[in-house]
């Protein structure tokens, strides 16, 4: 690992090469950005948006936390899906897991780690309760976290649809289109699993008949 200084010295010879590449580089992304997608990922380090899928600062709006997971409640992520819908308009909004998650990993655990991960945590043992006939009959603990690391994707994308700023979006511009991904830190290699266009329908509860 780099200390912090060498971070300065990078930052230093990436902007002096961006320049050297294109002089425009940074005058050009001063005043606008209009990435055309949103994503939401885990924090993990080793799961970078825009170096896993060779993305220009500018083109992905993105946020993060551990485990990529849509909270209802989460005034953080609401306030990044308000921008990035009502403002930037975004076409697509992608929620990227990965297999070998620490967080669904923990998740399926017992132990009390501390409160505010228990809190947070919580989150993927309710998708783990909603499959539990499918995860159980998976005897490969590794398979079985993988499995669970694609069901949370799905039912965080179904969280997004769940939202008025979604539906919304879907009935004013028909757009943003839902994806849901899991990368593989292996290979590198994202495997999209899910997806929901525009207007998909969800359970008739969560849609909101006003907009
Ligand atoms: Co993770």
């Amino acid at each position: 690992m780099q200390n912090y200084n060498q971070l300065l010295l990078s930052n230093k010879a990436w902007a002096k090469e961006k320049v050297y590449d294109d002089p425009e580089f940074f005058s050009r992304l001063t005043n606008v950005q209009t990435p055309q997608f949103l994503w939401i990922g885990c924090s993990d380090s080793r799961v970078p948006a825009n170096q896993i899928t060779d993305t220009q600062p500018g083109e992905i709006f993105v946020h993060r936390n551990v485990a990529n997971l849509v909270v209802n409640a989460d005034v953080n992520l609401l306030a990044v899906l308000d921008y990035a819908v009502n403002h930037l308009k975004v076409k697509h909004i992608i929620v990227c897991g990965h297999y070998g998650c620490g967080g669904v990993k923990a998740s399926m655990t017992q132990t009390d780690l501390s409160a505010m991960l228990n809190v947070w945590l919580r989150n993927i043992k309710d998708v783990y309760r909603m499959h539990r006939t499918e995860l159980d009959g998976i005897s490969d603990m590794d398979k079985r976290t993988d499995r669970l690391v694609e069901l949370n994707v799905q039912e965080q994308v179904f969280n997004l649809a769940k939202t008025a700023i979604i539906q919304r979006a879907w009935k004013e511009r028909e757009a943003p289109h839902l994806h849901g991904w899991v990368y593989g830190l292996k290979d590198g290699l994202i495997n999209p699993v899910f997806e929901m266009p525009a207007g998909t329908r969800i359970d008739h509860i969560y849609e909101y008949d006003n907009l």
